[in-house]
């Protein structure tokens, strides 16, 4: 199912050059399913027009509080009741502070003052309207206030400064949108998770992995970020771009995702293991590139010695934080995954079979616990992993 399936968002345009990339934004929010209600403040007009966006949102364009076209000409109220959310992108300083102040001189303001759902703006303005002690003030008053305030990013200014104040770019804006709906099931609590495949060296150019994309495990960091949690995620290499409010750090090889786990491992409340960690480590490491002509010709030899297991070390820290270990079998999976939970000394096991799940973008997971064999539907990854949050969310003891 699309992200915003049945979601009715008015979407609110005040002055700014930032204006340029809502259009953008009309289109990705409608592409994942949104009725897209724009509503400009006459500042904005100058910046786009209501022309573009009416032909992006397929619907018509608000900017007067008196607009004939609502029949009981109550625009402010018709809007919200029956929207989901109010997303102000871009939100002008003088916007902001009339939010403060609860003013209501235009339609946009009378809206957001009138509406019974939701309100997230979005800043974008110079840098030293953003660092102005006025700014600083309305936008910690609108958080208290629990109205959600998304960036804004620094970098290039389209005045030519560099600093605070940039507005996030579309997608990130319709990543943070999506999140706010979920429910907030591991608020207040870090999650640690592991992911995608390590690559054990076998000379400087060589190395030996496996084929994990690191899909699960990313949609299960970006899941747990949006049910609320803190997340750490110690990452492999992928070609996956790390989702929005995640701390990663990159790793290659198992002792370094070891380390990196043990170094981060007393701050987290769930420990969900999902990399596919290499058992092995070469010990006779090549310090020049590997000849196919080497002396005596043969095939090279490789001497090993095992790797630690990171899920089973982390089960067993004494105050340690819960833990979730996943398995993909290619047979036999009730019997392999039941063993395995019981080896790592865990109380829950996410089973799925591996040629299913390589580099695909379904999956299809089969929960392990001490009641029994929980099978979930086949869905997107996700969707599975929203899923897969929410049976956490529900298992994991609360800390006292
Ligand atoms: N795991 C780990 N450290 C390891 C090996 C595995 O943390 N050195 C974790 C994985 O992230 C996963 C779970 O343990 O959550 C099971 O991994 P898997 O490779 O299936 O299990 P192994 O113990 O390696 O068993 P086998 O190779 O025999 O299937």
């Amino acid at each position: 199912m699309l992200d915003l399936a049945k979601k009715r968002i008015v979407l609110g345009l005040t002055g700014g050059i930032a204006c340029y990339k809502i259009a953008e934004l009309v289109r990705r929010l409608t592409e994942q399913g949104a009725t897209v209600d724009v509503v400009m403040t006459e500042a904005a007009t100058h910046f786009i027009t209501p022309v573009t966006m009416q032909a992006l949102s397929g619907r018509p364009v608000f900017m007067d509080a008196w607009d004939a076209r609502i029949p009981n000409n109550m625009a402010h109220i018709d809007l919200t009741r029956g929207a989901d959310a109010v997303l102000i992108a871009p939100a002008s300083a003088d916007f902001m502070a009339k939010l403060v102040h609860g003013m209501a001189d235009d339609l946009l303001s009378t809206l957001c003052l009138a509406r019974a759902c939701p309100l997230l703006v979005v800043p974008a303005m110079n840098k030293e309207m953003w660092d102005n002690p006025a700014t600083q003030r309305n936008v910690a008053q609108l958080r208290d206030d629990g109205i959600a305030v998304l960036g804004p990013a620094a970098g290039d200014q389209a005045c030519g400064e560099t600093g605070n104040g940039r507005m996030l770019e579309p997608h990130e804006i319709l990543t943070d949108l999506i999140a706010s709906f979920q429910p907030k099931v591991l608020a207040g609590k870090h999650v640690l998770l592991t992911a995608g495949p390590t690559s054990e060296p076998v000379d400087p150019v060589r190395v030996l992995s496996n084929r994990s994309s690191g899909k699960t495990g990313y949609a299960l960091a970006r899941a747990a970020r949006e049910a609320g949690a803190q997340v750490t995620l110690i990452t492999g290499a992928t070609a996956l771009a790390i989702p929005r409010g995640v701390q990663a750090i990159n790793v290659m090889t198992a002792s370094q995702m070891h380390d990196a786990v043990m170094a981060n491992v007393r701050h987290a409340d769930i420990f969900i293991a999902v990399a596919a960690v290499a058992d092995w480590r070469v010990t006779n490491i090549s310090t020049q590139k590997l000849k196919k002509t080497s002396e005596g010709g043969g095939a090279p030899i490789m001497n090993f010695a095992p790797n630690p297991d990171i899920l089973a070390e982390v089960a067993a820290l004494t105050n340690g934080p819960w833990c979730v270990g996943f398995a993909a079998e290619t047979e036999k999976l009730a019997e392999h995954a039941e063993a395995k939970r019981r080896r790592k000394g865990i109380s829950l096991l996410v089973g799925n079979l591996a040629h299913q799940v390589m580099d695909a973008d379904t999956t299809e997971l089969v929960l392990f616990d001490e009641q029994g064999v929980h099978p979930l539907p086949p869905a997107p990854k996700l969707d599975a992993a929203r899923r897969l949050i929410a049976e956490i969310a529900s298992r994991a003891p609360r800390k006292a």
